[in-house]
C-alpha cells in the first residue's frame, strides 16, 4: 500500500476490450497500492470500463469525462477530483494520440495531435499543480515515448513527445520548491492498444530490438509510473526514465549482434 491515503488523477485512463492501455494499467496499479483514483478520459464508456475493473479488485475510482485540450475542462476536472476525494497528490499525464506516417499532409490532424499530447499535458499540469501544492506537494508523471528521444517514423508524434520531455524538466525546475516532483516515462515498443496493429512477424522484430530481447507491456509502464509517483522517488525530479528493455541505451550497430542471434533462433 505505497499510496495509502493518496489521490491520483490519471488522464487517458479509459480502456475497451481485453488489451489494457497504459493509462488504465497505471490507474489500476495506483489503486492497488491504496490510491483513490480519478479516471479522466474523453470517453465516459472507456473510463467506466476501467472504473469497473478497479472496483471489482476492491479499489476506489471515480470517472471524469473531459477533453484535456480544453483548459477550462481541466480546471473543472481538478475541482471535481478535489470535491470527490479531498484533493490531488499525483497527476499522471497519459492521454495522447498516436500519429502514423499517413498523417503527413493533414495539418488539422497534426495540430490536433500536438494539442492533445502537448497542450493537454500543459493544461492538466497548470490546472493541478496548485491543488497538489495545497496538499504539501506530490508528484506529476508524464507519459512520453522513446520516439521523443530517438529518430523514428512519425515526425509529429515524435516532436510532441520531445516537447513533453522538455516540459517535464522545465516544470521540475518551476515546481520543485512547492514540493512537486515532475518526471516522465519513455515507453519503448510495448504491446498496448496504440501499437497492437503490429503483426506477429513485426512484433518478433520489435521484441528482439532491445538489449533484453523480450517484449514489454502496459504493466511495465505502470510499475515505473508507480515508482515515480511514490515516496520511494522522493529525491527524484526532472528525469526521463526509459522503460524500453534497454533499446535507447545502445545503438543500431550495438543491436546488430543480439538481433542476428534472435533471427537465428
Ligand atoms: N502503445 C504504445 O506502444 C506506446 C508506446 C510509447 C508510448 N505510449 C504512450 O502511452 C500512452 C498511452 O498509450 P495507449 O497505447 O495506452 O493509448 P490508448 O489510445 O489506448 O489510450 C489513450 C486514451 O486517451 C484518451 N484520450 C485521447 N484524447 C483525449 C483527450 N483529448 N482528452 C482526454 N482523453 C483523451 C483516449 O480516449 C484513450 O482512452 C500515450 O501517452 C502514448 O503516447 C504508448
Amino acid at each position: 500500500m505505497r499510496l495509502a491515503g493518496k489521490v491520483a488523477l490519471v488522464t487517458g485512463a479509459g480502456r475497451s476490450g481485453e488489451l489494457m492501455g497504459v493509462g488504465a494499467a497505471i490507474a489500476a496499479r495506483l489503486a492497488a497500492e491504496g490510491a483513490r483514483v480519478a479516471l479522466l478520459d474523453l470517453s465516459a464508456a472507456r473510463a467506466q470500463a476501467t472504473a469497473e475493473a478497479i472496483g471489482a479488485a476492491g479499489g476506489s475510482a471515480y470517472v471524469i469525462t473531459a477533453d484535456v485540450t480544453r483548459h477550462a475542462a481541466c480546471v473543472a476536472a481538478v475541482a471535481a477530483c478535489t470535491e470527490r476525494f479531498g484533493g490531488v497528490d499525483v497527476l499522471v499525464n497519459n492521454a495522447a494520440l498516436y500519429a502514423d506516417p499517413s498523417m503527413a499532409g493533414d495539418e488539422a490532424a497534426a495540430r490536433r495531435l500536438v494539442d492533445v499530447n502537448v497542450f493537454g499535458t500543459m493544461n492538466m499540469t497548470e490546472a493541478a499543480h496548485p491543488a497538489i501544492a495545497a496538499r504539501g506537494g506530490g508528484a506529476i508523471v508524464n507519459i512520453g515515448s522513446i520516439t521523443g528521444l530517438r529518430g523514428y517514423h512519425g515526425p509529429v508524434y515524435s516532436a510532441s513527445k520531445g516537447a513533453v520531455f522538455a516540459y517535464t524538466r522545465t516544470m521540475a525546475h518551476q515546481l520543485g520548491r512547492a514540493g512537486i516532483r515532475v518526471n516522465a516515462v519513455a515507453p519503448g515498443h510495448i504491446v498496448a492498444p496504440q501499437s497492437a496493429k503490429a503483426d506477429a512477424a513485426a512484433r518478433r522484430l520489435l521484441d528482439a530490438a532491445n538489449l533484453l530481447g523480450t517484449g514489454g507491456s502496459a504493466a511495465d509502464i505502470a510499475d515505473a509510473a508507480l515508482f515515480l509517483a511514490s515516496n520511494e522517488a522522493r529525491w527524484i525530479t526532472g528525469v526521463v526514465l526509459p522503460v524500453d528493455g534497454g533499446l535507447t541505451a545502445t545503438t543500431p550497430s550495438g543491436m546488430a549482434g543480439p538481433m542476428f542471434d534472435a533471427m537465428r533462433d
